[in-house]
């Protein structure tokens, strides 16, 4: 079975192509990055706007590049939550109306359980049931995944999730958006050691987190270390080096503690990691290291499908439509979706 998906909850807009034999046949992908980079964040009416000038291109180009025709569409897959409502909306309306349109299935897919199933998308797939850690600009969590639909939440994010601690602490820094890769590209530069940040919540039992008072962490040693630069009271580039890595360096261990706790916990051998901060190359070195220790497996997606993406969601959406799950004729879309809502597959 051949499924479009189409990913359009917040600021980047994915069609991709996945075959129930093949896999992955294509992917095409917008960012917004340019868009929203001069108010610092994303805008939300822009981002729906966006959205509806770039969906029928990349169609387009998705059937281009695949050398597909529209006609060998089989069924369509679109992100209908958790998100911002517009952009969602954008993407729902489309999908539901192509398929629709072409008479075949649509189905909706939640954007965590792309995420969280991305790494399946490599062939070298982890085998059920794993842990996954899902770290993402909205969402930061730890789950059992028994199999496709069944998740068991293990923890979460009390405040903040770990991409929007990153994007927060960023801003602080004057990195601008999108602040996670910016920061961590700064942190190469810095040195380790020069300031220590606290690891949040670790020396409790749980594998819940808490990233809010990093940032705030991060403050007060900004304004510390500026209030002693005498020359002129300002952070310099290597200041800003070094909080960076001390910041980087306080998400990846306590990710690290807690990965490795609920992994003992679930007496599980496979780690997988999803979401936007799973690109961060620190989080990843730090945790092979810890997988190596405890003889587990590390899996995660390529580079491109820790991010947002279509592949993702045409995936999943390929699974569901395979389980016979479809949508009716109504075009709808949620900005808050419990994953554990979802049904079993
Ligand atoms: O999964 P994603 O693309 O969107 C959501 O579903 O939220 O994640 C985006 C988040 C942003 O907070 C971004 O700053 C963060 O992932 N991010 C990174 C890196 N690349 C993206 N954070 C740290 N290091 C990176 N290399
Ligand atoms: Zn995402």
């Amino acid at each position: 079975m051949l499924v479009l998906g189409i990913e359009s909850s917040c600021d980047e807009t994915g069609l991709a192509l996945y075959d129930s034999e093949q896999g992955l046949v294509g992917h095409a992908l917008h960012s917004q990055i340019e868009l929203h980079a001069e108010y610092g964040g994303v805008v939300p009416e822009l981002a729906s706007r966006d959205h509806i000038r770039y969906l029928i291109p990349l169609l387009q180009q998705v059937l281009a590049e695949t050398g597909k025709n529209k006609s060998e569409i089989e069924g369509v897959a679109y992100t209908a939550g958790p998100g911002l409502i517009g952009a969602l909306m954008s993407g729902a309306a489309f999908g539901r109306s192509l398929a629709w349109s072409l008479a075949v299935p649509a189905v909706e897919v939640h954007h965590m359980e792309g995420h969280l199933l991305a790494p399946m998308l490599q062939d070298n797939a982890p085998a059920f049931p794993f842990v996954a850690l899902l770290v993402s600009g909205g969402h930061t969590l730890l789950a059992y995944v028994k199999g496709i639909g069944r998740y068991e939440i293990l923890g979460q994010s009390l405040d903040d999730a770990a991409g929007e601690a990153f994007d927060k602490t960023a801003k602080l820094l004057g990195l601008g958006y999108p602040g996670g890769p910016a920061l961590a590209a700064l942190a190469l530069q810095g040195s380790a050691g020069r300031y220590r940040f606290p690891r949040p919540m670790v020396d409790r039992p749980g594998l819940d987190f808490s990233f809010s008072g990093l940032k705030t962490f991060a403050l007060n040693t900004m304004q510390k270390t500026a209030r002693e630069n005498t020359d002129d009271g300002r952070l310099t580039q290597q200041d800003k080096a070094d909080i960076s890595l001390a910041f980087e360096q306080a998400v990846a261990d306590t990710l690290k503690i807690k990965c490795r706790r609920a992994l003992q916990q679930q007496n599980c051998k496979i780690l997988v990691i999803a979401g936007g901060v799973g690109a961060n190359r620190h989080l990843r070195q730090v945790l092979a290291e810890m997988t190596a220790q405890i003889d587990a497996e590390l899996f995660y997606p390529d580079i491109e499908f820790c991010t947002d993406n279509g592949a993702m969601i045409a995936q999943v959406g390929c699974f569901r439509l395979m389980a016979g799950e479809t949508q009716p004729l109504e075009i709808a879309a949620r900005a808050r979706w419990s994953m554990q809502d979802l049904t079993a597959v």
